[in-house]
């Protein structure tokens, strides 16, 4: 008879179909994804030189502020954990009202405005620095703070 020649019954027949709708659905899904992953890192600038950024750090920043969560406050706040808190938000920093009401997180893209020039963006800060002019000075200097303020 020619059922015999069958290698599926009927019934496994529609299993398979429904395991195969499915992969095509996990396999759209995750094409889906990977073009998003895609669009966003074509958004993003790509990471900055973390060498140039500690050099920077250094030359510009370092007078007024530590990212070691044991030397404490200078001149400016300390800047252990900065990446995702508030403005403002250092216990035992007496910040400027201007600074605490700001009222953002900091992140990339915020520290990548406000040190363009922080005067524009914080109206009042008593944070004497004129601002990094150079998007990729910007960019160096985030990419070592985020790891280094961990
Ligand atoms: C002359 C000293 C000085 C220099 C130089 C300086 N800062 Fe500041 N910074 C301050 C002071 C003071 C404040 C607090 C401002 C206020 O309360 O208005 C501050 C605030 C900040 C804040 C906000 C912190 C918070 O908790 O809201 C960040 C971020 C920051 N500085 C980063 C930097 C970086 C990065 C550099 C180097 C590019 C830099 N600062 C250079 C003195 C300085």
């Amino acid at each position: 008879m020619a059922w015999s020649y069958l290698p599926y019954l009927p019934q496994e027949l529609d299993e398979l179909e429904s395991i195969w709708a499915k992969e095509q659905q996990e396999a759209a899904a995750n094409k889906a994804t990977s073009q998003k992953t895609k669009e966003r890192s074509l958004q993003s600038p790509p990471p900055g030189d973390a060498k140039k950024g500690a050099n920077l750090f250094k030359t510009r920043c370092a007078q007024c502020h530590t990212v070691v969560e044991s030397e404490g406050n200078k001149i400016g706040p300390n800047l252990h954990g900065l990446f995702g808190r508030k403005t403002g938000s250092v216990e035992g920093f007496s910040y400027t009202d201007a600074n605490k009401a700001k009222g953002i997180t900091w992140n990339e893209d915020t520290l990548f405005e406000y040190l363009e020039n922080p005067k524009k963006y914080i109206p009042g800060t008593k944070m004497a620095f004129g601002g990094l002019k150079k998007a990729k000075d910007r960019n160096d200097l985030i990419t070592w703070l985020r790891e280094e303020t961990k």
